[in-house]
């Protein structure tokens, strides 16, 4: 086939990409993408465990779909202006996308007019923003989860655990005392699980009282320290520690270790994620349970969707939601299904 020939064949095919045709001979055409990630904090625990995955994934669609994947993962080092100087500069080096865990959820203005001035979507992920900002310009997507599920999910694993195991209620007085440990303030799934978690043990018909909470950052040193100061404050009270987070739950483990109270006296722990440490900590009954926020599932639909997007590939396969959002379902984990999920295998019913 001559050059002017194929030249042509290739504006044909662009035309009919255009009104909604041709897909697969665009895709053909595109050897090389270039995706961008900006982390708020590379050391958060659930945020890398599925940076893992998403390079893992990244590797085998390299594989399968013989596109060269450039692939360029940054800490904003829970700073905006820094994330905003990445998606410049990211944007710059020429990424065909660029993936956005924001620091500031309420602050992606310069990032989403950069992305339109520069025709380059941006995928935001994890820390969700409000739904006017993601509607600012046809190409911002959203992947993550629905904060509510993972509250309502944590909440029956708590009333469940409390009805049936009556040591759980210390003072026998059939109210479940219990304290939470919160994530970030004004993180969509602090507030939300807060919330959630409670509304649905009292909804299950178990009585609460609110003896405290601590806001530590889904931090495990900060909850450690934070859970030390309400053991000594509510002296033996605490029958129940409802945590944002497996980081923060797993701190509030160690803070049980390092007291003197017997681990048959340990308060029910409870926690959001099933991070690797925190499933140890189900299997080894630390933890009451977890829920599982499929880390897998959202770097898979995250790769696929920056995957599509860079090779102007279809969206068919994208389970997005009014075209903007995708969001994975949460699982209850608990000793009796514990093995499913230590598989790594990611979402399982
Ligand atoms: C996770 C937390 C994580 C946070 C970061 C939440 O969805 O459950 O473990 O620290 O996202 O944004």
């Amino acid at each position: 086939m001559g050059r002017k020939y194929l030249a042509l064949a290739g504006a044909l095919c662009i035309v009919a990409v255009t009104a909604g045709g041709c897909k697969s001979s665009e895709e053909e055409t595109v050897k090389n993408i270039k995706i961008g990630v900006t982390l708020y904090d590379q050391y958060d625990t659930f945020l890398s465990e599925m940076m893992t995955e998403f390079t893992e994934y990244a590797a085998d669609k390299e594989e399968e779909s013989k596109v060269t994947i450039n692939l360029e993962i940054l800490d904003a080092s829970k700073s905006q202006l820094t994330q905003n100087e990445q998606v410049k500069s990211l944007i710059e080096k020429g990424c065909n996308v660029v993936c956005v865990n924001l620091v500031d959820r309420t602050e992606p203005t310069t990032i989403t007019d950069l992305a339109e001035n520069n025709n380059v979507p941006i995928i935001f992920f994890n820390r969700e923003l409000v739904a006017e900002d993601l509607e600012r310009w046809k190409d911002l997507y959203y992947v993550g989860a629905d904060a509510s599920e993972s509250g309502t999910l944590e909440g029956e694993l708590a009333a469940d655990a409390f009805k049936e195991n009556a040591a759980m209620d210390k003072n026998s007085d059939g109210i479940c005392q219990y304290v939470v440990l919160e994530g970030e303030a004004g993180h969509q799934d602090s507030i939300v699980r807060t919330e959630y978690s409670v509304n649905t043990m009292v909804e299950k018909g178990v009585e609460t009282e609110k003896l405290g909470y601590a806001i530590a950052n889904w931090n495990r040193a900060q909850a450690q320290t934070k859970t030390a100061a309400m053991l000594t404050q509510f002296n033996g009270k605490i029958e129940l520690i409802i945590a944002n987070n497996d980081d923060m739950a797993l701190g509030a483990i160690d803070a049980l270790k390092a007291s003197q109270i017997p681990k048959e006296e340990w308060p029910g722990v409870v926690g959001i994620d099933g991070t690797d440490a925190g499933l140890d900590a189900v299997r080894n009954e630390e933890m009451l349970g977890t829920v599982y926020n499929d880390k897998e599932g959202q770097a898979q639909e995250m790769l696929n969707l920056a995957f599509a997007i860079a090779t102007n590939g279809t969206k068919e396969n994208i389970p997005l939601i009014d075209g903007k959002y995708v969001r994975t379902p949460y699982h209850k984990v608990t000793q009796d299904n514990i093995e499913d999920y230590e598989n790594k295998q990611g979402a399982v019913d």
